[in-house]
């Protein structure tokens, strides 16, 4: 099922955070999350879902939460372009280091914009203009270097202008003119999947386009089920979740694959049907590769 022109609207932006080691990627995530928390209806009790949404001026972004080398690499590799903006976090006393460079390459090689957070300026030795000049060697001009990647001097410890960010997001996200159809199947991306005690196989989803309904029959990777419930980042059950949105699905028979796709299908028949292919498609391969290991052991 295609995307119909006519029912084409604006979609919040999905962003993910990267960066190198200990320049505040989580801490950002978690001050972001906080604002959100603040602003939302009181007593939603924030779930650690590995995907969440915050409002600014009521607009919505949402954030993957999953460390962004990660969620790059397990999505990609899947085909999966889960991420239309990236955030690359840059600590103001540490600037460009290895893996600041390795993200700028991810998301160059993805086509994803760059939005500059320049993290830690409350530090006595924070120097945001080394960063600034730092990433002009690796291609990546910001406004004030004569480019137009957007850059944030950023506290995430004090939450300094977290909301200039945000702005900033919503600045890129208006240039990118995101879209989605949200009367079609949906279909989007598994961020996580785990085995809930009490609940059974959990699958938090990002649907990309459609909208996701409970009782909705889904395939996800080389699982399926019918949707039991849906959950939010706020802990708060959903009948319906639209484009961009990421929601915890119960429901499924079996845990599917971070970067797994997945999508609404006609009926129980039919799910079954390609999750049993792509059960017994793995099985093959994986009997494949210990073929193969044993004959290269047997030509030693
Ligand atoms: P990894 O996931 O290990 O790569 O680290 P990270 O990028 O997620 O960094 P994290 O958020 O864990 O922060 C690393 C350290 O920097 C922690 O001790 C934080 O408290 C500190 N930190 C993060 N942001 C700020 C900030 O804005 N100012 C100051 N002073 N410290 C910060
Ligand atoms: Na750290
Ligand atoms: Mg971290």
């Amino acid at each position: 099922v295609a995307d119909n022109p006519e029912n084409m609207v604006a979609r919040p932006p999905v962003v993910t955070i990267m960066g190198h080691v200990d320049h505040g990627k989580t801490s950002l995530l978690d001050a972001l999350r906080q604002t959100s928390v603040v602003s939302g209806e009181a007593g939603g009790i924030t779930q650690h879902i590995g995907a969440y949404q915050v409002e600014q001026n009521g607009q919505k972004i949402t954030f993957i939460d999953t460390p962004g080398h990660a969620a790059f690499t397990a999505m990609r590799a899947r085909g999966a372009q889960a991420t239309d903006i990236a955030i690359l976090v840059v600590a103001a006393d540490d600037s460009v280091m290895p893996q600041t460079i390795e993200s700028i390459s991810h998301a160059k090689a993805a086509g994803v914009p760059i939005i500059v957070a320049i993290n830690k300026i409350d530090k006595p030795d924070a120097d945001p203009q080394k960063v600034r000049t730092g990433l002009l060697q690796h291609e990546v001009f910001v406004e004030s270097m004569g480019g137009e990647v957007l850059d944030v001097e950023v506290s995430a410890k004090k939450g300094t202008n977290l909301d200039k960010l945000l702005e900033a997001i919503l600045l890129q996200s208006e240039v990118l003119e995101l879209r989605a159809d949200p009367e079609r199947t949906a279909e989007g991306v598994v961020i996580e999947a785990k085995l809930d005690k009490g609940r059974g196989p959990v699958a938090t989803v990002l649907v990309q386009s459609g909208t996701l309904k409970t009782g909705d029959i889904v395939v996800a990777g080389d699982q399926w089920g019918r949707v039991r419930a849906l959950v939010d980042d706020k802990g708060k059950q959903l009948k319906t979740a639209g484009p961009s949105m990421p929601i915890e699905v119960l429901g499924m028979q079996g845990t599917p694959g971070a970067g797994d796709r997945f999508a609404v299908v006609e009926n129980e028949a039919k799910a079954r049907e390609i999750a049993d292919y792509r059960q017994r498609l793995a099985r093959e391969k994986a009997v494949a590769k210990s073929a193969g290991q044993r004959g290269s052991l047997e030509q030693m």
